[in-house]
């Protein structure tokens, strides 16, 4: 099965079952969103089948929480956890400071709450992930449907005095309708770039009327875990200021690799 993989997806999957040894007997989890979190979950899922790994796991979108219910872990609710010990998430870019853009899958307001909810959040991701400065991939918005136009309008004012290349916003879509998040929300696309100020442009999209939050995740993040196609994995910690490195064999496994929707 594993043959089949394609250099991106085992980068994904060794970044992800490296992440998985951060979890412990007791712990709860904040599990991520996308496809990089669903390789963690599938591989705490064996871990919990066949380790007798026992942890309680907060989803962060009910994607995510089929999918960890489907392999047999315990999920329980935010309100329910209070606090977290760890969350493991993917993201759409990091930079050396290890501020994140998330969202591409849409659930950034949960993961954003999970994350910041958690004494550490570690992102997993196969090394394109990495840029020197983030904005190339576009910062997802979550916008209230009420007025999402005059929204719009006043995000694109307010990007005028922001230190950003592009300053395009599209309103995503599914199909021909608009794109609806767990709670509720639209998402706008912000095509930005290259983002100068991350921090302030962070602060400044949340002060806008009907905006919900911002993908840009700034001083949340205390570990990258990242993957390569060949097996090799680093582990970057900004707070030790430490770089580990390993490789991972792959293990083919049919119950871990099959049916992995997400
Ligand atoms: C989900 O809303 C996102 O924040 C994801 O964590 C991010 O898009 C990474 O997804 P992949 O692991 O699928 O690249």
């Amino acid at each position: 099965m594993t043959g089949a993989l394609s250099p991106i997806d085992k980068a994904k999957f060794v970044a992800a079952k490296r992440a998985a040894e951060f979890v412990e007997d007791g712990m709860r989890v904040g599990l991520g969103t996308g496809s990089t979190a669903a390789w963690l979950v599938r591989c705490l899922g064996e871990m919990v089948r066949d380790d007798g790994l026992k942890f309680r796991g907060v989803p962060t979108s009910t994607r995510t929480a089929e999918l960890a219910r489907e392999v047999g872990i315990e999920v329980i609710s935010l309100d329910e956890a209070r606090w977290l010990d760890i969350t493991i998430d993917g993201a759409d870019e990091f930079d050396a400071d290890l501020a994140l853009i998330k969202g591409g899958g849409g659930a950034l307001l949960q993961e954003k709450i999970v994350a910041t909810a958690s004494d550490q959040m570690v992102v997993i991701a196969d090394a394109a992930k990495e840029v020197e400065h983030l904005g190339a991939f576009p910062l997802p918005v979550e916008l209230i449907p009420f007025g999402w136009q005059t929204t719009q309008a006043l995000i694109e004012e307010t990007l005028v005095s922001m230190d950003v290349m592009g300053r395009n916003a599209t309103l995503r879509m599914n199909g021909d309708r608009p794109f609806i998040t767990d709670e509720g929300n639209h998402i706008l696309d912000l095509h930005l770039g290259r983002i100068g100020n991350a921090r302030q442009l962070a602060m400044v999209l949340n002060q806008v009327p009907g905006v919900v939050e911002n993908g840009l995740f700034i001083d949340i993040c205390d570990q990258v875990v990242v993957g390569f196609g060949d097996g090799r994995v680093e582990v970057r910690d900004i707070n030790a200021g430490t770089v580990t490195e390993d490789r991972l064999d792959f293990v083919e496994d049919d119950n871990l690799f099959s049916d992995l929707g997400d």
